[in-house]
This record gives C-alpha cells, sequence and structure tokens, in this order.
C-alpha cells in the first residue's frame, strides 16, 4: 500500500480520485478548503504552508504520490491563484517526501481550456512565478470583460510548468514523474451550474466538443490519474494526457 495526498479530495475528481485510491488499499490524505484530513485554503501563502506542515506531521516525511485537483472556474485572480500557484506551492512543498517515498509519483489536474485562448500576460506571469504580477494581469482580464480567460491562462501555465519542471534534475533526476491529466467536459460542482443553464450549456459543448460517450464523470478521470499514480509508470512524465472524449483531437486537428 502507498500513501497519497490528494487535493480538493472532497468533491468532484479529487473525491473519485481518492475513493479509487482507498479502495485500491491505499492510504490517502485528503486535503479541502472545508473538509478532510488537511483543511487548508491553497490560493493563500498561510494555507500552502500549513498544507506541507501537516503532511509532514501526518506521514513521518514520505509521500508515494501526490495528486493535486482542487481549483475554481470563477471569473476572478482567485482561479489564478489556486489553480495554478497553489498547485505548484503544494508540489515544491511536497517535493521533499515525495523523494524520500517509493516510485513517487505527481499528477496535477490540467483542462481541455489550456487549448483555448489565454491571457498571454497571466500565464507569462504564472510562469516567471510571479504571483502579484499574474494575479494583476488576471483582474485586468476580468476588468476588460475576458473573465473567462483566467481560468484557461490558469491551466495552460500549469500545463507549462508540468513540461518544464518535469524534466529538471529535482524532479526527474530524484525519480519523481511529474504530469498532468487534461478532462474535457466532467460533470461535477464545478461546472453543472452551465450544464443546467440550457444557453450555457449550448456554449460548453460548442467549445468543448465530446464525439465519445459526451460529458464525462469523474469516476472515469480517477482511473487514469491513479495509473500515472502508481508504480507501473514507469516512463510517462512530462506529459499533459487528455482524457476528454475526442475533444483535443477535434480542436487541434493535426496539430500536436
Ligand atoms: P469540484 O468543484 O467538484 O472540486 C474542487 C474541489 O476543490 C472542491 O472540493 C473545493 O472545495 C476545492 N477547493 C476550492 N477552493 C479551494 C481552495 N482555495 N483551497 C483548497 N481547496 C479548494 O471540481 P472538479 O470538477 O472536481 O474539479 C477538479 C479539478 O479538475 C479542478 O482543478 C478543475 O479545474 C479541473 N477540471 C475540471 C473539469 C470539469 O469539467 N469538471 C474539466 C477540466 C478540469
Amino acid at each position: 500500500p502507498r500513501t497519497c495526498l490528494v487535493t480538493g479530495a472532497a468533491s468532484g475528481i479529487g473525491h473519485a480520485t481518492a475513493a479509487l485510491l482507498r479502495q485500491r488499499g491505499h492510504t490517502v490524505i485528503g486535503a479541502d478548503l472545508h473538509a478532510g484530513d488537511i483543511r487548508a485554503d491553497l490560493a493563500t501563502d498561510e494555507g500552502r504552508a500549513a498544507l506541507v506542515a501537516r503532511a509532514r506531521e501526518l506521514t513521518g516525511g514520505r509521500l508515494d504520490a501526490v495528486v493535486c485537483c482542487a481549483g475554481v472556474a470563477r471569473f476572478d485572480p482567485v482561479t489564478i491563484r489556486l489553480n495554478h500557484f497553489g498547485a505548484v506551492a503544494t508540489l515544491d512543498g511536497l517535493l521533499p517526501l515525495l523523494a524520500a517515498g517509493t516510485a513517487p509519483r505527481a499528477v496535477v489536474v490540467g483542462s481541455i481550456d489550456s487549448v483555448h485562448p489565454t491571457d498571454p500576460e497571466t500565464v507569462a506571469a504564472a510562469l516567471a512565478g510571479d504571483e502579484a504580477a499574474a494575479v494583476a494581469a488576471a483582474r485586468a482580464a476580468v476588468d476588460r470583460g475576458e473573465g473567462h480567460l483566467v481560468y484557461s491562462s490558469s491551466k495552460a501555465a500549469l500545463s507549462r510548468w508540468v513540461r518544464r519542471t518535469a524534466v529538471t534534475d529535482a524532479w526527474a533526476g530524484a525519480g519523481v514523474t511529474l504530469n498532468a491529466v487534461a478532462p474535457g467536459v466532467v460533470v461535477t460542482p464545478l461546472t453543472r451550474p452551465l450544464l443546467d443553464d440550457p444557453a450555457t450549456r449550448a456554449l460548453v459543448e460548442r467549445a468543448v466538443p465530446m464525439p465519445l460517450h459526451g460529458h464525462a464523470r469523474p469516476e472515469q478521470i480517477a482511473p487514469l490519474i491513479a495509473w500515472l499514480a502508481s508504480p507501473e509508470n514507469a516512463l510517462v512524465t512530462g506529459q499533459v494526457v487528455f482524457a476528454d472524449g475526442g475533444a483535443d483531437a477535434v480542436l487541434r486537428g493535426d496539430g500536436t
């Protein structure tokens, strides 16, 4: 049995992943805003530091897998704070625990939205690690009526951070794999309000065409995350794996 930490474990994809890992006999430490073994606001520095400190206490300093699912899709700078900087701080903070683990693996949840238009300033600031500048750029996008770009920017930045970071000495050199799973539309509390309203549902269906099976359930994303987080994954690192019912193939065609 492995010891795994899952953020966003109280709902949706994180909940399904934590349940699957537990069902397979692993120990899961669930982290979320108001529920689970570790309660922390990962949009803040204090919450991120608290998560790492508590994880160290609960595990004795060894983790075999970390899965970052916590995320929001609000037209607000909190979306870049949580989705990008919260995940990066979780992974950077827990890397020493992973390095002490067995067949250590890290997985983040990206999104099909990362292939949609983004706000280049928000993405550049996020990749530069400058949270204040990224928040300012996100706020500017919201103020000019492009709040939807904050979410796509957060996922584009996170996916590119994964590709850059996975191959560094600190990660690959320590034997820790790092990948992103990019879902299409998954029916969870995050998307339900959009899907319940016929007008926004039509927009979502046009933006994210899913020819295979239509909209997904969180239980259909969890097994891929679990595999990437398992010792069976010997060679996959630095990848953004689309679990999207074909949406990326439709949207980008021959683009690779
Ligand atoms: P969800 O809303 O069901 O779960 C998100 C979890 O994150 C919740 O338990 C929530 O309490 C937690 N959370 C929110 N703010 C937090 C904070 N400040 N600190 C710590 N935890 C916080 O959403 P869902 O759909 O399961 O999303 C999980 C991940 O998957 C997110 O990163 C989301 O962006 C991503 N995703 C979701 C898609 C979908 O269609 N549902 C598609 C592509 C990506």
